[in-house]
């Protein structure tokens, strides 16, 4: 069972007032600014071609990023395909034969409701520009105000209702923020995938898209993977890989990013089971989160309203970052949509034989997809901490440290020689060419001791062994728990054991 995680639906007052404790402001803008520059001061997160400004909303993972990054997906890679037997991973093309967009509904529906002012010819998505003016009403004290604009705008949007979004901007005197003017066009449908053209000839070339899920992969390989796999319903296939979105804006640093990665699972079910299968995903999915040691009281469960066009049920696994409660996660009941869809369009069978009931169906889905960068944020938000350290003399001193999951810590241990002579530095080579075969280790001469501890507490290694001239005597190490800072002497030789129990 579940320890009581919230669901809420949609901007109602209860779950707003969450959203307003969440926005006080000053707060949660230092936070989010802080977990942005430690990452680049550390090597996590850089801006992309950052020589050249950057480019908005796409961002590199430097060493300590990429390995962080690659832990995350290990470790949601190893939940689904090694954990459950039914579940086999794939990893399909970016590029898709352009047809596939058509079928899934992208080329059609994948879009957002933008509005342009006339004046400073500044593109706004309509629901973030409605939501920047109820933040500002919260700002003056209107809460019930911005409330009630806020649940207008869900109403409206559920409709697509246009002409009624582009009156509550008018009536609400919302004003771009460049021209301080409400001279608004009317409100469009922006698609937001990429395209790109296929072939060097540009009369022959082809339009294809870079994929905006990786979900269409797993689709159109159902056959080949449940014939070659011998799998029998009900089976997942998972897959991780980048996505594109042109998103018009992009926010909150990597939260919402034009190139990103994303951890797809599709679960091919028998009609009729949707409705348990989906309870299932939304348990197993939730306790994959709470066991990063997370706390349950930081996420909540978001039911959609407004339904995707390919969705009978969906909701959203919803994480407080610095800026308030944000999805991370979706699961989502695809129905047969996106199968029959495929079937339709390619004219190739999509259907599966059940043996047990001697029938012939096209299977339902439940899908769970999660954004790797976005669970990558919410590591490192749910883990930064500057922290106030009283020492026994009275006087304080600070740190910041990464509380990371040992489990996905980019370095697990820092094997640190009190000295640079007397014979440590290769006592503690020794004890470093023994654990790296094991677990990612960091070696580090320089410096004193305190500050060397500091540097890996800025990173997240959760373990600090420290060989100094006792252990040529009795062959014992200081070894430094991050979030006690608490020091203990351990035989050399029990090191690696201490560390994998930790990590596993
Ligand atoms: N296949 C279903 C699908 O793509 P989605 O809710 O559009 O559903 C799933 O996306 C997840 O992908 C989101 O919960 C989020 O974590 C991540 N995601 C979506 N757009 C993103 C973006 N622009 N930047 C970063 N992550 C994004």
């Amino acid at each position: 069972m579940l320890p009581g995680i919230k669901t809420t639906k949609n901007y109602n007052v209860n779950s707003f007032s969450v959203y307003l404790q969440s926005m006080s402001k000053a707060t949660t803008e230092n936070t989010l600014q802080a977990i942005i520059s430690h990452a680049k001061e550390y090597g996590f997160v850089f801006p992309s071609s950052e020589i050249y400004d950057g480019l908005s909303a796409v961002y590199d993972y430097g060493p300590y990023g990429a390995q962080l990054k690659k832990n995350i997906r290990d470790y949601w890679w190893n939940s689904m395909t090694q954990m459950n037997e039914n579940i086999v991973g794939i990893d399909a093309a970016i590029f898709m034969h352009p047809t596939t967009w058509k079928a899934s509904g992208h080329v059609d529906s994948f879009s957002d409701p933008l509005i342009d002012n006339k004046d400073s010819k500044k593109r706004y998505r309509v629901d973030h520009l409605i939501e920047a003016h109820a933040e500002k009403l919260i700002e003056k004290g209107a809460q019930a105000e911005a409330i009630q604009l806020l649940a207008d705008m869900e109403a409206l949007l559920g409709k697509d209702d246009f002409e009624g979004l582009k009156k509550l901007i008018e009536t609400n005197k919302i004003v771009c923020s460049v021209s301080g003017t409400g001279n608004w066009t009317e409100i469009r449908q922006f698609n937001l995938m990429f395209s790109t053209e296929l072939g060097s000839v540009a009369e022959d070339a082809n339009t294809i898209y870079l994929r905006p899920e990786t979900a269409q992969g797993i689709f159109v390989n159902f056959l080949n993977v449940q014939k070659t796999a011998r799998m029998k319903i009900p089976f997942g296939i998972a897959q991780t890989g980048k996505a594109f979105r042109n998103e018009i804006v992009a926010r909150q640093f990597i939260f919402r990013m034009r190139e990103f990665e994303q951890m797809e699972m599709q679960f091919f079910i028998k009609p009729g089971t949707q409705k348990e299968w989906y309870e299932y995903w939304k348990n197993e999915r939730m306790q994959w989160h709470l066991s990063l040691g997370i706390a349950s009281d930081k996420y909540r469960f978001h039911d959609h309203v407004k339904l995707a066009h390919y969705a009978d049920a969906a909701l959203d696994i919803e994480y407080e970052f610095p800026f308030g409660f944000k999805e991370v996660e979706g699961i989502h009941s695809r129905t047969d949509f996106d199968l029959s869809r495929h079937q339709e369009f390619s004219k190739k069978k999509m259907q599966y034989f059940d043996t047990e009931v001697n029938q012939h169906y096209i299977p339902y889905v439940i899908e769970t997809s999660i954004g790797l960068d976005r669970m990558f944020l919410l590591i490192l938000s749910n883990s930064y901490e500057e922290e106030t350290i009283v020492k026994e003399d009275g006087t304080s001193d600070s740190r910041v440290v990464l509380h990371l999951p040992a489990k996905i810590a980019p370095n697990k241990l820092a094997i640190l020689p009190l000295t640079k002579k007397d014979g440590l530095p290769e006592l503690a080579k020794e004890l470093m060419s023994d654990c790296k075969k094991s677990f990612h280790c960091f070696y580090e001469e320089k410096d004193a001791i305190g500050k060397r501890y500091r540097r890996q507490d800025a990173i997240g290694t959760p373990f600090c062994v420290t060989v100094d001239h006792q252990t040529k005597e009795d062959g014992t190490v200081t070894i430094r728990h991050r979030d006690s800072m608490l020091q203990e002497r351990i035989a050399m030789n029990k090191v690696k054991e201490l560390v994998l129990a930790h990590i596993n």
